[in-house]
């Protein structure tokens, strides 16, 4: 068996189809600016350099909202399995449950009233989420996992090529999120960190509070060319959490 064959099917992939999916990450609602976004995208890409199996075939998105950075992380794949020589084709795992961090409910800065569900009066996403996904024609690449994230961690087997955190960003869901899922990442897969803001004037702290504990955990070196912004990208170079 190929190490392809052992992970997702290979469609072929147009170099179009993978700037279709760029127009729609930029035109969706939610929280990544587009350097950002690209940035993520190229990190994206190269976990179709790791083998099936050894992290290749999955990317963990932590906070998925409407979907813009889901549709980052789909671009980055799209266009780098258009380029072609890659080992693997990796699937976006999203997850969300989908009813808003603190910051999102009401009364808050970022809450957005046309979000709410009538019916229950509740912020609910997932179904802009799905209008992003279905409009850019990545269905079969990006699959929702809705739910609560430390739950679906704590039982989640598979290891990640890379694993974007961008949940609840208080101190508890941050962590939890951290200690969740830094540790699917495999060796030589890369950690990703939105929000990470070293000077507390910019921004609330647990993110870059992770960012500090991954580094100095010893299982994570920072790649600065891949990050961008608020955006840290971290490689694991060892086990560990
Ligand atoms: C900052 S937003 C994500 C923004 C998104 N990455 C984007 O590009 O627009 C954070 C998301 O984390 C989700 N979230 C917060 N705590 C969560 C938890 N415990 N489990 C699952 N999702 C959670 C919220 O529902 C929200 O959609």
């Amino acid at each position: 068996m190929s190490e392809l064959s052992a992970g997702a099917p290979i469609s072929p992939v147009s170099p179009r189809q993978a700037t279709d999916v760029l127009a729609v990450a930029r035109l969706a609602t939610g929280f990544m600016p587009d350097d950002e976004g690209l940035a993520l995208a190229g990190v994206a890409g190269l976990v179709c350099s790791l083998p099936a199996g050894g992290g290749g075939d999955s990317i963990v998105e932590v906070g998925a909202y409407c979907g813009k950075s889901t549709m980052y992380l789909a671009h980055g794949v799209l266009a780098a399995l258009a380029g072609g020589g890659c080992r693997s084709v990796p699937v976006v795992f999203s997850v969300d449950h989908h009813h808003g961090s603190e910051e999102n409910q009401a009364g808050w800065e970022h809450h957005d009233v046309s979000l709410v569900n009538p019916d229950t009066g509740r912020l609910d996403t997932l179904p802009a989420w799905r209008r992003t996904v279905e409009s850019a024609g990545v269905e079969d690449r990006v699959v929702a996992l809705v739910g609560d994230s430390p739950t679906i961690a704590a039982r989640w087997q598979t290891p990640a090529g890379l694993v974007f955190i961008d949940g609840g960003h208080g101190h508890e869901p941050a962590w939890a999120d951290y200690g969740g899922w830094a540790p699917k990442v495999v060796v030589g897969g890369w950690l990703a960190i939105h929000d990470v803001f070293p000077n507390p004037a910019d921004g609330g702290r647990p993110p870059y509070e992770l960012y500090v504990r991954a580094l100095e955990s010893g299982g994570f070196l920072e790649e600065i060319g891949l990050g961008c912004g608020s955006l840290r990208v971290l490689r694991r170079v060892a086990p560990g959490s």
